[in-house]
């Protein structure tokens, strides 16, 4: 019998068909994963079924029961668990306590047994192979390490139906080898699990079927081993998507940036220079400091000694109005929390940072955002949308397409294509390219090595806070990033 079943599944937002009649089903001990474009209906699926919104018809059974009223907690009390790709652990809270409160009856009079809890959450992150101490504060957690907290909590409540939404977005390799560990050993004790993920590479290794939808539609589901990539891109976009990496030849100019000595905490000194229409990628594991590297050049996290010069000129950068004043532009990691205004439409977000503050030519701005929706295919219902209502790809590629109108003399890319589909992946790479041939120097932080093998003029790659190495296009390969970016090759015997 099928551990979950969904038929005839629709949801419409105002304006948009989200889903028209989407069937899905899931057996025990199977990896079923599911792909489409930005805005194809991915996280909507999934969030029916976890309960969290209600369909506007359509059937759901769980194991031979029909959900009448699929609730987040009657979801959760016939073992559908999710694991989000923002962990939602309360950071004031240990470990312990994190997993406690998933696993205890809420009852006001409960006595809490804490040597009890402890053993309890010991286990189960000894079940996930996470050595994390249960005392811990979870706020002074890794995000990799949280998402293994989420998954312990789901162990516990004795889950049977693992909804994961883009889990490995923010992994390094090793912590992808990890959690498709767990996976494994999950199946293998007869859980069923949805997997989505832009990472089309990832499916081989371990999904079994995989559906496709595109807008809003079931296009086909297929047992994994009878699709190539190729087909699967097909399915996904409807046409033939080739160069992904349309990276132009450009002869680099004068140098724009120029790093001596730089420090922050836990960071440098680090020494690196950035020319006029040169992408320089940064590289290494997550937590070697690339992100705080870009946090420092953008006034995030002031550098507290070392020079900073753009086009040979010194300069203080202690907040981000003086990186914008410099001309630097910055499409941060964590685009959702830092990078978006949810409650303003698309069209505001796209032109936040190009227009000077207090000026508003409307007429302007809505060409912009048409411009840049049209180029990245931007799926909204239209520009006046506010950003809230779009599916997590197609906020990314707001927040992109707003530095991209920009035109910054420098500008800093994290993950620029995190949680991007396929086919606008290639676009985005386009348009990168684009910006360092008209004379943008370009830092661009990524964890996909073919991505940075691909698009990069020269690579930076980063160990522990430290530049480990600068590597040209031509001597680059994923073995030299990689030996390079792992701290244990030096440290050991
Ligand atoms: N709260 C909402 N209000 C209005 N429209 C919404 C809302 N949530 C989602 N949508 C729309 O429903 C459609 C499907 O969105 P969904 O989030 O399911 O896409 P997705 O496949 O998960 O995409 P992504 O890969 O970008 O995460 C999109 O067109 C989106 O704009
Ligand atoms: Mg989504």
């Amino acid at each position: 019998m099928s551990l979950l079943e969904a038929a005839g599944i629709y949801k419409s937002y105002a304006g948009v068909q989200a889903l028209k009649n989407v069937r899905f089903s899931l057996a025990p001990s199977e990896v079923h994963a599911l792909i489409g474009e930005n805005g194809a209906g991915k996280s909507t699926l999934i969030k029916i079924i976890t309960g969290a919104i209600q369909p506007d018809a359509g059937r759901l059974t769980i194991e031979g029961h029909t959900i009448d009223q699929p609730t987040p907690a009657g979801m959760k009390s016939r073992g559908v668990a999710a694991i989000y790709q923002q962990p939602s652990l309360f950071g004031h809270l240990t470990v312990a306590e994190n997993i406690a409160l998933a696993l205890e009856p809420r009852t006001p009079f409960a006595k809490v047994n804490w040597s009890q809890r402890r053993t309890r959450a010991t286990e189960l992150l000894a079940r996930v192979g996470a050595s994390i101490n249960p005392d811990q504060d979870a706020a002074s957690l890794s995000m990799p390490q949280q998402q293994m907290v989420e998954i312990a909590k789901a162990i516990g409540c004795e889950a049977k139906i693992f909804v994961m939404d883009e889990p490995t977005a923010s992994l390094s390799d090793k912590e992808v080898d990890n959690l498709f560990r767990v996976i494994g050993e999950l199946r293998a004790k007869g859980a069923g699990i949805i997997y989505i993920s832009h990472r089309l590479e990832e499916l081989a290794r371990i999904s079994d079927r995989v559906s496709v939808l595109r807008d809003g539609e079931l296009i086909a589901t297929k047992q994994r081993n009878e699709v190539g990539r190729e087909e699967l891109v097909h399915l996904m976009v409807g046409r033939d998507v080739s160069a992904i990496f349309p990276k132009q030849k450009v002869s680099a100019g004068d140098t724009v940036v120029r790093l001596r000595a730089i420090k922050a905490q836990g960071i440098g000194p680090i020494d690196l220079d950035i020319r006029a229409g040169e992408i320089v990628g940064l590289a290494g594991l997550v937590g070697s400091g690339r992100t705080e590297l870009a946090n420092i050049l953008f006034g995030l996290t002031p550098a507290t000694s070392g020079v900073i010069e753009i086009r040979g000129k010194p300069i203080a950068i202690q907040s981000p109005q003086d990186a914008i004043s410099a001309g630097i532009g910055y499409v941060p990691e964590d685009r959702r929390r830092h990078g978006l205004i949810q409650e303003m439409s698309v069209a505001e977000n796209t032109t936040l940072a190009k227009l000077p503050p207090g000026f508003l030519n409307f007429a302007k701005e809505e060409s912009t955002a048409k411009e840049f929706a049209h180029r990245l295919g931007t799926k909204t219902p239209s520009v006046d949308t506010p950003a809230a209502n779009l599916s997590g790809g197609n906020q990314q590629k707001v927040v992109l397409s707003r530095w991209l109108a920009t035109k910054p003399s420098v500008l800093l890319l994290d993950e620029p294509t995190q949680g991007i589909d396929v086919g606008a992946k290639a676009e985005v790479h386009a348009l990168i390219s684009e910006m360092a041939r008209e004379g943008m120097a370009i830092l661009m932080i990524s964890s996909e090595l073919p991505e940075i093998l691909g698009m990069s003029d020269r690579i930076a790659v980063m160990s522990e806070g430290k530049l480990a190495g600068i590597l040209n296009r031509a001597e680059a390969t994923q073995e030299s990033i990689l030996h390079l970016a792992l701290p244990c090759k030096r440290g050991a015997a």
